[in-house]
């Protein structure tokens, strides 16, 4: 099936997308610099663009930058006077994703703070963050509980927020699975399904990158 669902998003991409010099650099940079290929894939990018575009979003929130792909995507929907700030843990990771996002020429707009995401989440305040628009959620699952909480701590009524990997090959729905990213992803399902501030829905996904999923909601 993995061989369909690629060449489906091969023709999707060759077809809607136009050709893209900078993110396939950022591709090339994060693969010399021996990060993992977890980022979005092409189509899922483009996905999250669509949306921070039809929500108008001015200010976005990412935990977990990796080397900046799905940031650059984002980052490219702002207006003139957006911002967006992504959380990452790892200073390698950071250090390729301020090359990457220098390169699409999105320095003044995108935003890097390395460090533990629970730790950096505080801070925004003090950085003068009191309220984010669109919220993407893609670090570490385990801790994905957290990081809705935060989510909603710097939300206003009509914040979107997205959680990325959710479905991680069907095995969310197993109730007993021992594995500490499903854990996480139940973990945020059911935070959601208590959480009356929010409207939410998750979506199964194919393509590329195999088969998983986003939960995605709105803030009341
Ligand atoms: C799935 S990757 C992000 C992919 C990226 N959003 C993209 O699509 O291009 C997850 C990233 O979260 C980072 N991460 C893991 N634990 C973290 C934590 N506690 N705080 C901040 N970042 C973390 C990892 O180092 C990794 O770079």
């Amino acid at each position: 099936m993995r061989d369909i669902w690629g060449n489906v998003d091969e023709y999707f991409i060759s077809s809607l997308h136009q050709q893209d010099r900078v993110l396939e650099h950022v591709l090339q940079a994060n693969h010399e610099a021996g990060l993992p290929a977890i980022d979005v894939s092409p189509t899922q990018g483009k996905f999250l663009y669509l949306l921070a575009k039809l929500k108008g979003a001015k200010r976005i929130l990412e935990i977990g930058t990796l080397g900046g792909y799905s940031s650059i995507w984002m980052g490219r929907a702002l207006p003139e006077d957006g911002k967006l700030v992504t959380l990452e843990y790892s200073q390698k990771h950071a250090e390729v994703a301020r090359g990457n996002i220098k390169k699409a020429g999105l320095e003044t707009k995108i935003e890097i703070m390395v460090g533990p995401a629970l730790e950096s989440l505080p801070m925004l305040k003090d950085k003068g963050y009191s309220s984010f628009d669109f919220i993407f959620i893609d670090a570490d699952k385990s801790n994905n509980p957290h990081y809705l909480k935060w989510a909603l701590a710097y939300s206003e009524p009509g914040t979107v927020i997205i959680g990325d990997n959710v479905v991680r090959n069907g095995r969310v729905a197993d109730q007993k699975s021992e594995d500490v990213s499903v854990q996480g992803s139940r973990a945020l399902i059911d935070l959601l399904a208590k959480e009356n501030r929010m409207e939410a829905t998750a979506l199964q996904t194919v393509g590329s990158k195999g088969y998983d999923g986003f939960v995605m909601g709105i803030v009341k």
